[in-house]
């Protein structure tokens, strides 16, 4: 569960590292989908919470032009310089190199930092671990070279980095939950103009990430093609996304266009419609209807954009049958990772018990459960906020 001292941990190992403690203290939340799922390339809609599974950074100005990063978790030091050109390696510094690189690309003046990092969001889980450290690294920058913060071109800045150095073609949800995340709140994020919603999470109802413990290889490639067999459907419309699709114009064209082409594209349209859905019934606490919408996402997902898979499939139909439970589905890109489920309080202790069991009976794969809460998007300590014991 949550090691509340991660922040301490990033404290006491600069301190030991540098003999003085940091100036600053940075975190970034990862995140968890509710409803909303490969829409966003697609600039419709998604409802995602920041968690509270975060990466902290502890961090100093330093008068060289470099970076001195330390990872506690990797057990590696790099030094990376800002005023030379970098090349592309492998491993977690690859965030830092492809975010200097799109910051002297965008003008951005950039000075010298080190610092200490630490996290917990689990990597590869589908809960943005990357989005996170993006953003610690970019909050450290922003402070470190006095930019002023604005949150979204921050989150954008990010996205860049990671399609054009890492490689990977993802959309803006991410970072943009990871940037403004509100404490007790999902965000309805329009991916088109970037307008962002607050949605209280209502009062009596738990968010609960069920961890099937299964990574996928290829995530990438298949991701890409889905995103391609999007834009496909969009261009045969004349349009640059499927947001400009309504369902009637698709069903229409039925016979004309590919059929996988056309499951695709009515998976995004209608998981358009269910985001809008969900974030009016959270408002008026229809909880059961939020629940009946993820279940719909999940079904939708498995059989028309086909990014599921066995573990994520049994996990959902296992958390659907247990008492409290309103609703769960894959989350995230899919084909492993996690899924999320929306439980009744009061029944949250025995939803994971029941779960952890049934699961573990039907795939023989442990399953992990965090129960969590929304939190706030990356934030920054200065020293008078914090202590080093
Ligand atoms: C990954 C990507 C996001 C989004 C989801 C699917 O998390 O990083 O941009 O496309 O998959 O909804």
């Amino acid at each position: 569960m949550y090691p509340s001292s991660i922040r301490e941990r990033v404290l006491k190992f600069f301190v030991k590292k540098y003999g003085n403690a940091p100036e600053y203290l940075v975190r970034a939340p990862g995140r968890v989908n509710l409803i909303g799922e490969h829409t966003d390339y697609n600039y419709g809609y998604v409802l995602p919470l920041a968690i509270d599974y975060a990466v902290w950074i502890a961090f100093s100005h330093i008068p060289e032009p470099e970076v001195h990063l330390h990872s506690i978790d990797f057990d590696q030091s790099v030094i990376v310089p800002l005023n030379q050109t970098l090349t592309k390696g492998e491993g977690w510094s690859e965030y830092l190199k492809g975010l200097i690189n799109i910051f002297k690309h965008s003008n951005f003046e950039i000075f010298g930092w080190k610092g200490v990092m630490s996290g917990n969001v689990p990597i590869g889980a589908g809960l943005s671990s990357s989005a996170a450290l993006s953003l610690a690294l970019t909050k450290s920058f922003g402070t470190v070279s006095n930019w002023k913060w604005n949150p979204t071109k921050m989150a954008k800045i990010c996205q860049l980095a990671e399609n054009e150095w890492v490689g990977v073609n993802c959309g803006i949800m991410d970072q943009m939950i990871s940037a403004l995340g509100q404490k007790g709140h999902l965000l309805l994020i329009d991916c088109r103009d970037l307008k962002t919603t607050p949605v209280p999470l209502p009062k009596g109802v738990r968010v609960v990430i069920l961890d099937t413990g299964t990574r996928r290889g290829l995530v990438n490639s298949a991701y890409n093609e889905r995103r391609n067999q999007c834009e496909s459907v969009a261009s045969y419309f004349g349009g640059k996304s499927l947001r400009d699709v309504s369902y009637k114009q698709l069903i229409k064209a039925k016979n004309k266009i590919d059929p996988i082409q056309f499951r695709r594209a009515r998976h995004v349209i209608k998981e358009n419609e269910r985001v809008l859905d969900c974030s009016e019934s959270l408002r008026l606490g229809n909880l059961d209807h939020v629940g009946e919408l993820m279940n719909a996402s999940h079904i939708s997902l498995r059989d028309d954009f086909e990014v599921s898979s066995e573990a994520l499939d049994l996990m959902v139909e296992s958390a659907i049958k247990i008492p409290g439970c309103y609703g769960a589905r894959m989350t995230g890109a899919g084909f492993g990772g996690c899924a999320v489920a929306l439980v009744e309080t009061k029944h949250t202790e025995n939803f994971v018990k029941n779960l952890l069991n049934s699961y573990h009976i039907s795939i023989g794969n442990k399953a992990l459960i965090y129960v969590c809460n929304a939190s706030e998007g990356t934030s920054i300590y200065t020293k008078n906020e914090f202590t080093v014991q």
